[in-house]
């Protein structure tokens, strides 16, 4: 079937609200090409584009894109400098097309490490995109999720020290609401690309229940066809949360 028409085909079934890829693979990409590897990012970045794009097609709410985790800074320094230049790249050249497709940009990670100009390209497209209400993509820069859990865990102490709640009172809802980004709906649909088979500290409490795809296509080789597939695969799926389906399976 042609890409078109199963694109439509899944518009008639459930989609990820919230989808999220661990886009992984760009330095192999580059290494088989005899390249250095920032030409692999630099291509990564290219199917950024097209994923952000499908996925407002396809009616997925939010996109997490895993583009810098707390653990990536050990990389070589022109490496990371490298990377930390690809947000303002990509948002200096896609910006007026997402504010024009009603794309909402955010991102989820501490901003206090990033050079000053990968942070004023973040802001600048989240308030230019603010009152957008279509797709979130929100990508997951110097994002770690152990960081993440254990700023929750300090603030909910100094909090309980300041008596806004008793131990007995917390539940999953009072933990999720320190988390980065409480208000977004844990992921449906995870992929991760590369043959890689980990999670690699990304969103450990949020993807309890998320389904996995694993799939060997390198970042910069994942097409919209291979995108689509995912989305059907995650069509096929039956989720029961630890329950069982009505039928009884
Ligand atoms: C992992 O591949 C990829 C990254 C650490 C960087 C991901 C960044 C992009 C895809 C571009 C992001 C674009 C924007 C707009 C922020 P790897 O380098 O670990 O690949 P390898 O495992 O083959 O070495």
């Amino acid at each position: 079937m042609q890409l078109e028409d199963r694109i439509k085909a899944c518009l008639q079934h459930e989609v990820p609200k919230h989808m999220a890829i661990i886009m992984d693979g760009n330095g192999r990409w580059a290494k088989k090409r005899g390249l250095p590897r920032i030409a692999g990012h630099h291509e990564g970045m290219k199917m950024v584009r097209k994923a952000t794009k499908l996925a407002n097609r396809l009616g997925i709410d939010v996109l997490t894109l895993y583009a810098f985790s707390t653990e990536n800074w050990t990389r070589p320094k022109p490496e990371v400098e490298y990377i930390m230049k690809l947000p303002e790249q990509f948002l200096t050249t896609y910006l007026p097309e997402l504010v024009e497709e009603n794309v909402k940009v955010d991102m989820m990670g501490t901003k206090d490490r990033l050079p000053f100009h990968t942070k004023v390209a973040i802001e600048k497209a989240m308030e230019d995109t603010k009152e957008n209400n279509g797709l979130l993509l929100n990508f997951a820069l110097n994002y770690g999720s152990r960081s993440e859990l254990i700023c929750a865990m300090q603030q909910m102490l100094r909090d309980h020290e300041q008596g806004v709640f008793n131990a007995h009172q917390v539940d999953e809802d009072t933990f999720r609401s320190y988390l980065l980004k409480p208000d977004l709906p844990d992921p449906d649909l995870l992929i991760r690309t590369s043959g890689e088979i980990r999670l690699s500290n990304f969103m450990l409490w949020q993807l309890a229940y998320t389904e996995f795809y694993f799939t060997d296509v390198l970042w910069p080789d994942f097409t919209e066809e291979h995108f689509v597939e995912a989305v059907e695969a995650y069509q096929k799926r039956s989720r029961r949360y630890g329950g069982v389906r009505n039928d009884g399976g």
